[in-house]
């Protein structure tokens, strides 16, 4: 299955949290808010020292049908860190050639980042179909999107990167946009 999966992983979460945790504390009244809300998946990036226990602790605290995952995977060291957590699923920000064989040997959902053409063409050549649109707002958001369907309508993307409460309805009635992630979830919830 291409990508382990990432494509119906993502048509079930259409919203995508991603989190930087700053304590452990803050894992289990997050994971409590997200299921609460019927949002059933988080994006806890490697952006700060916790991230890797933080994951860990999230997927103890979760119901069984809620997808831990982690964003900011940037070398290959991260990558065997997280599949030794037996994370859900992986974000990439971009391809990268390590990065690239040693996600053909894992079998975990993974979703690495693009933005320009010649990225999806190396995606693509790659077997790759689904993808993260990463840093949406900066490269050029809804237009551009709308642009690369017409160029490559098998590419599903996740659009992340100024994605808000006001703007992911308009996204996700793209028909090449599958799902959205962003930062504002956590903070709408006031957690
Ligand atoms: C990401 O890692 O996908 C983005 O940093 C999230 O971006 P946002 O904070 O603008 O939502």
């Amino acid at each position: 299955m291409s990508q382990n999966g990432i494509r119906k992983l993502l048509l079930d979460n259409p919203v995508v949290p991603v989190v930087k945790i700053q304590s452990l504390e803050e894992v289990e009244p997050l994971i409590t808010a997200l299921q609460n809300n019927n949002i059933n998946c988080i994006e806890i990036t490697l952006r700060t020292d916790c991230a890797v226990e933080a994951i860990k602790l999230a997927k103890k605290c979760c119901n069984d049908n809620f997808s831990v995952g982690v964003g900011t995977v940037v070398n290959t060291k991260q990558l065997a860190e997280v599949v030794d957590a037996e994370v859900d699923f992986i974000v990439l920000p971009g391809l990268q050639k390590d990065l690239v064989s040693a996600l053909q040997d894992i079998d975990i959902p993974f979703l690495p980042g693009v933005v320009t053409p010649s990225e999806m063409m190396e995606a693509l050549r790659l077997g790759w179909d689904t993808l993260k649109f990463f840093p949406a707002n900066i490269a050029g958001g809804f237009g551009a999107l709308k642009t690369y369907g017409q160029v490559f309508s098998q590419i599903k993307f996740c659009p992340t990167g100024g994605i808000t409460k006001e703007n992911y309805p308009e996204y996700l009635d793209l028909e090449n946009v599958i799902s959205v992630g962003g930062s504002w979830i956590q903070k709408d919830l006031n957690i």
